[in-house]
Formats: structure tokens, sequence, C-alpha cells
């Protein structure tokens, strides 16, 4: 079990977040930086970027490049990231 905004969703294991949202309905992952356009994946495969989302409290993860793990929270990623909002790898 995963949720997204809030709801929970029942996925399979073992396929990537983007997999799972899209095939739970989803289709508004993230707002674009100019415009506020809802956006959702388009490669699934790490070339395009339209499939940030924020994962656990970490934002801009790539939904396509992720697997779902039981218990994730998953949110939108609306528009720009701040700079110290990204912890590159950090442990804090
Ligand atoms: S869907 Fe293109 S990078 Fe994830």
């Amino acid at each position: 079990m995963i949720a997204f905004e809030g709801n929970p969703l029942k996925v399979p294991a073992g396929i990537s977040v983007a997999a799972a949202l899209l095939a739970s309905g989803a289709r508004h992952f993230r707002s674009s930086v100019v415009g506020q356009a809802p956006r959702a994946p388009y490669c699934m495969m790490g070339v395009c970027f339209e499939c940030l989302v924020e994962i656990d409290g970490v934002p801009a993860q790539q939904g396509c490049a992720v697997s779902v793990r039981e218990g994730m929270r998953i949110s939108r990623q609306d528009g720009a990231v701040e700079l110290a909002d990204l912890s590159f790898g950090e442990t804090s």
C-alpha cells in the first residue's frame, strides 16, 4: 500500500512509482514551473523529467526511476524546487 496525495493505493510490488500512479488513474504528477500546468509522465525512461514527484518528503524524484515500496507517501511536485530542499544524498 502506498499513498498519493493522502489517498491510499494498493499497487503491485516491483513497478515504478510512475507506473503505479498511472495504473491507479493519476494524470497530474507535477505542476509546471511556468504557468502551473498539470504534467504527467511521458518517456518512462528517465529522460523528460515530467514525472517528478515528492516521495517521503524528498522533492523532485523521478517517478519512473523509483520502485514502489510499502508505505511510500507520494505528493505532487508543485513548481520549482528550492535548492535548499534537495539533500544530494546527504543524511541528517
Ligand atoms: S517519465 Fe520521463 S523522466 Fe520519468
